[in-house]
This record gives structure tokens, C-alpha cells and sequence, in this order.
């Protein structure tokens, strides 16, 4: 059965002023009841699984332990990184768990802040590599690109498999410069990486071990003197800390020679930037999403939200406005991305 292991680590400062560092995107509601975490484990419910584990920085336990809590969702750890090393070590800390445990189960891979519109797509892609998973191979979920973002892995698909499952990997870019993505885009031949996977636990710790030693010893390591308290898994902060910060898909996804790729078309997104937000939203006849207390006259291809006051617009085409409690962004959707450059020159200021 299926170990779903959901990655909640991040710090999604693309959000800002919403997300901030004690409460990052994956906690936030950005569309009905439900925060994105919670959303991403009742996702699992079209699938046979165990109840996930979540991996998560030690500050945000209690945001997980409480959510979980709300929606009454069972888990089977919540593992407690005392500094973020990214996800290589994350997933790498689940795996070894597993293992420890006598178990070497088929790990679903999930980041806790994407949005998927067609639940049984996901559900279907996710069967389909199940057999995959069990001969050993590393599954990437992979997504047709729809404009040359540099901030997603790209995937150069190859032969394709028996029964039609899915496709060799011939080439797994991480992150690639403009000019690179778009070639990819223009070749028709590449998907873009879902940050989704599926595999063994022992196929994913065999490949880290050839490929990023250094991080499969130091989790290794970690993991000497775990301790246990409620739901909470706690590992040893000084080994953690000599860990390498690598993610999964410059540690193991560009080296592996084991990888598939299996296509998911399931309305996803991973909700980068607030355009990302308003361009997977309904929106009005003159293109707008507001959230909250908005009033918007002459005002175009705009998303505002409004937390605690009325916000008015006159007069805008193409603005992003968010006001919360302690702060209000003004931006133009085209150079939102930059939300970060705020996050950091706060971040100096502290
Ligand atoms: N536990 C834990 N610890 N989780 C982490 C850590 C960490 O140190 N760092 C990140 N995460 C979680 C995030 O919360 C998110 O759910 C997921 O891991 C992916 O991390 P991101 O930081 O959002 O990665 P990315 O968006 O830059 O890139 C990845 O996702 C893209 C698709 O959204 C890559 O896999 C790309 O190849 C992929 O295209
Ligand atoms: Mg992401």
C-alpha cells in the first residue's frame, strides 16, 4: 500500500504579505475551507494508502498537528526537521523510517501547496505508476508546460514504456535559464516536473547513497537518537545541521538512470506567484478575482483580496493588491515575482 509522504517544509515567501515565515503558503486557505495541506492529504482519498507522514520544520508542528486535528485526518508521524536542509534529506529522513520500521513501502511523494483540480486525474496517474514504483523506478509526474518557466524541473521524455505507462526519462533539468526552457518548450518533447513522486523507499535511499553520500549519512546519522512525543518525530539537530541543503531534483532526479516519467493532466498548479492564483480562478466579466470586501470600478485583470478592511480600486488594469492585517501589497501582475526581493530586504532589516 501506498506511504504518502507530504512535504510541508517550505517557506513560500511568493505569497507575501499572506504567507510569512511562522505561517507559510501551505497553511493558508486560498480557496474554500480547507488549507492547502489539508487539501493535499483528502486528495489521497481516491487512493489506497496508509495515513501519510508529514515532514515539516520543528516551528510549524503545531500548525500540521492542528489542521490534521480540524479535519479529522489520521497520520503516521509527523517528522520534525530542526533546520530545513530541503527536500533530498526531507524525503531521505521518511524513507529511512520506513525502512527502520521493517517496512519498504511505496512512498508517494506529495508537496503540500499545489493546487490539482481533477482529483481522479491524480488518482489515475498515481495507479498507473504504482507498477512502476515496484520494479524500482524513480516516477516523476509529469505536466505539459504551457509557457517557459524557470522555476520548475523539465523532463525530456523518451521511449515509451510497455503498456504504455509512461515514458523513459532521456533528461531531467532542474530549474533551467530562459533561453534553455524555451527551446525545451519548442521541441514539444518535455513535460514539466510536478515535484510529485513515486517510488520504493529503498529504490529513492539507493540512488542518494551513489549520487549525495554526504546527505544519506548525515540522516543516517540524524536518525540515531530519535525521539517520539504524541504524533511527533524528532531527530538529532546537531548531526541535521552538517546535512547538505539539496533538493530532491539536483540530488537524485538529474543523476538517476532509473527514472520515468508518467503524465499527469489533472489541473495543476503550484501556485508561485499571486497571477498564479488569479490566472486558476473564476473570474468576472471584466477578468477580475476579488476576495473579501472589494469594490473595484474601471478596474481590469486584477486580483485584490481583502483581509480586515474594504479595499476600493479605480481606475487599474493588471494589479495584484493583497491587504492584511500589518501589511498591503500594490503590484503589477507582470512583475509580482518580485514579492521575494520584499520578503528578503525584510528579512535584512530583522
Ligand atoms: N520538509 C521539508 N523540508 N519540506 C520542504 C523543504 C524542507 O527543507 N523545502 C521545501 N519543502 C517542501 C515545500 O513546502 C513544497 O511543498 C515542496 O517541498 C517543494 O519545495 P519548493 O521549494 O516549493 O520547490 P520548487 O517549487 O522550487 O521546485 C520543485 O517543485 C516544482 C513544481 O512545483 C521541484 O521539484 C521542481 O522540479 C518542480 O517543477
Ligand atoms: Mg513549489
Amino acid at each position: 500500500m501506498i506511504l504518502p509522504i507530504i512535504m510541508a517544509g517550505g517557506s513560500g515567501s511568493r505569497l507575501w504579505p499572506l504567507s510569512r515565515q511562522q505561517f507559510p503558503k501551505q497553511f493558508l486557505t486560498l480557496f474554500g475551507e480547507n488549507s492547502m495541506l489539508q487539501t493535499t492529504a483528502n486528495r489521497l482519498a481516491g487512493l489506497q494508502h496508509k495515513p501519510p507522514v508529514v515532514i515539516c520544520n520543528e516551528e510549524h508542528r503545531f500548525s500540521v498537528a492542528e489542521q490534521f486535528r480540524l479535519n479529522n485526518i489520521d497520520n503516521s508521524g509527523i517528522i520534525l526537521e530542526p533546520v530545513g536542509r530541503n527536500t533530498a534529506p526531507a524525503i531521505a529522513l521518511a524513507a529511512m523510517l520506513a525502512i527502520r520500521n521493517g517496512e519498504d513501502p511505496l512512498m508517494l511523494v506529495l508537496a503540500a501547496d499545489h493546487v490539482i483540480k481533477d482529483e481522479p486525474a491524480f488518482c489515475h496517474a498515481v495507479n498507473q505508476a504504482i507498477p512502476l514504483a515496484q520494479q524500482n523506478q524513480l516516477v516523476t509526474f509529469g505536466i505539459v508546460p504551457t509557457q517557459p518557466e524557470t522555476g520548475y524541473g523539465y523532463i525530456q521524455r523518451g521511449a515509451s514504456l510497455a503498456d504504455n505507462l509512461g515514458f523513459e526519462v532521456n533528461q531531467f533539468v532542474e530549474k533551467p535559464d530562459l533561453a534553455t526552457a524555451e527551446n525545451y518548450l519548442a521541441t514539444g518533447n518535455y513535460y514539466w516536473n510536478s515535484g510529485m513522486f513515486l517510488f520504493k523507499a529503498s529504490a529513492y535511499l539507493k540512488e542518494l547513497k551513489q549520487y549525495r553520500p554526504l546527505i544519506y549519512t548525515a540522516c543516517e546519522a540524524s536518525l540515531a537518537d530519535t525521539t517520539h512525543d504524541l504524533d511527533f518525530i524528532r531527530i538529532n539537530q546537531t548531526v541535521f545541521e552538517t546535512c547538505p541543503d539539496e533538493s530532491i531534483d539536483y540530488a537524485v532526479m538529474e543523476n538517476t538512470q532509473h527514472a520515468v516519467v508518467v503524465p499527469m493532466d489533472c489541473g495543476w498548479s503550484d501556485v508561485g506567484s499571486w497571477s498564479a492564483l488569479w490566472e486558476i480562478q473564476d473570474k468576472d466579466a471584466d477578468g477580475n478575482v476579488f476576495n473579501g470586501d472589494v469594490i473595484g470600478i474601471n478596474t481590469q485583470n486584477s486580483y485584490v483580496k481583502a483581509s480586515e478592511k474594504l479595499v476600493a480600486t479605480i481606475g487599474l488594469d493588471d494589479v495584484v493588491v493583497v491587504e492584511t492585517k500589518d501589511a498591503i501589497l500594490v503590484a503589477k501582475q507582470s512583475e509580482v515575482q518580485q514579492v521575494k526581493n520584499v520578503v528578503e530586504q525584510l528579512k535584512s532589516q530583522q
